[in-house]
């Protein structure tokens, strides 16, 4: 087992890594929230049939929340219905909120820890690939509103988070692609040996080798943390982690959160900034290919999608980092750095995106 710190002074929290490792679960609680009064499972209803034998001998819970699978659960609505379960449970301020599941759980669960009775402490136990890497560390929780994707949210760091890779291996496949979507996102962003790695071990990944899973997942996460402990609320370096989100969200957006996972959004988002910045000068060829390459090794459920352009870049202006009315766009200067820029003539934001839907959608 492997131990990274979140290093954020009074509220830093370990990261447990390793396989098999849930059923730790009670000497980790033990060692980080020993004054809890009551445990609240929260779990995606295919994890808890998924892992119910590891549920029933690793997790005590008081009370058990099963979520319904999909991105719907993550709204405003859903979440008044569990409170309402919590007050009739008597769950207190010193209860802890335990989210086993993917990105949706821990979201849901962390924004419910975050808001209830002002908040409660929060454990995540991500188990798809994407949560192990992203959503479960940084402690950024949210719902959506009908406007727009995590459009209500919170920081609420959890007190630790179990990164359990065998949990992986029960991940249908088109989850673990758009995992490796935030994967390769490290990559481009901060390491370029790492960039490497992913693509000389891409047949490993797709094989789920245990070894390779675990190097990828610790690699991820140590750079998600070395950006978050230098600034945990997005006023200076956190924004890079939006590397391909912009473009990303405005796909999912305007393919009504039913077309794309979110990281293959992300594959997309990253091709197409990546686009952008070979056409304004700044990303060499060399660079350019090698990006879209590994982003092309993956399987990305497009082709029978139509693309509406007008539509994307319309919605690339509600997000959420728009500043003084204009978008902002983190871009590669080379694989291993971003830089961020407001000056994307349309026409070229247009440009790419037409190659994009050329190579990617329905024609
Ligand atoms: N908070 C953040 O910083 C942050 C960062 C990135 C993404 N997100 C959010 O995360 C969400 C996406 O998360 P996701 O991709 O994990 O999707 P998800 O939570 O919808 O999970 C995908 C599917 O996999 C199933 N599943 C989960 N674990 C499994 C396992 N071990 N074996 C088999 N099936 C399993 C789930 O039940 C679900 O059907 C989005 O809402 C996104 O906005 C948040
Ligand atoms: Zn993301």
């Amino acid at each position: 087992m492997r131990k990274l710190f979140v290093d954020l002074k009074e509220r830093a929290y370990p990261l447990y890594i390793g396989c098999e490792i849930v059923k730790n679960f009670k000497n980790y609680f033990k060692e980080n929230c020993s004054d809890t009064t009551k445990i609240v499972l929260f779990v995606s209803n295919t994890v808890s049939k998924l892992y119910k034998q590891v549920i029933d001998e690793s997790i005590p819970y008081d009370l058990k929340i099963i979520i319904s699978d999909g991105e719907s659960a993550k709204s405003l609505e859903y979440a008044n219905t569990i409170y309402t379960q919590l007050i009739q449970n008597n769950i207190d301020r010193k209860s802890l909120i335990v989210a086993f599941g993917g990105g949706v759980v821990g979201d849901l669960a962390g924004f419910v820890a975050a808001t209830f009775l002002r908040g409660v402490s929060l454990v995540q136990i991500p188990s798809t690939l994407l949560a192990q890497v992203d959503s479960s560390v940084g402690g950024k929780v949210a719902v959506n509103h009908a406007l727009g994707k995590n459009l209500i949210g919170a920081f609420h760091q959890p007190k630790f988070v179990i990164l359990d890779i065998n949990l992986l291996k029960t991940l249908p496949k088109r989850e673990l692609v758009s995992g490796l979507g935030e994967v390769i996102k490290y990559g481009i962003i901060w390491d370029e040996a790492f960039f490497e790695f992913i693509d000389r071990h891409f047949q490993d990944i797709q094989m789920l080798e245990t070894n390779t899973l675990t190097s990828i997942v610790e690699k991820s996460c140590n750079i998600k943390c070395a950006v978050v402990s230098q600034d945990e609320f997005d006023q200076s370096l956190r924004p890079i982690l939006n590397f391909g989100h912009t473009i990303g969200h405005a796909l999912e957006a305007s393919l009504k959160y039913s077309g794309l996972r979110h990281g293959e959004a992300i594959l997309l988002g990253m091709k197409t900034v990546s686009s952008i910045s070979y056409k304004l000068g700044k990303l060499n060829a060399e660079n350019f290919d090698r990006i879209c390459k590994l982003i092309n090794k993956n399987e990305i459920h497009t082709k029978n999608l139509e693309l509406d352009i007008e539509d994307v870049i319309a919605r690339t202006k509600v997000d959420k980092k728009i500043l003084s009315g204009k978008v902002r766009f983190i871009l590669p200067g080379k694989i291993g750095e971003v830089f961020v820029t407001s000056d994307v003539p349309t026409e070229i934001l247009c440009e790419a995106l037409s190659e994009l839907k050329k190579e990617n959608f329905k024609q």
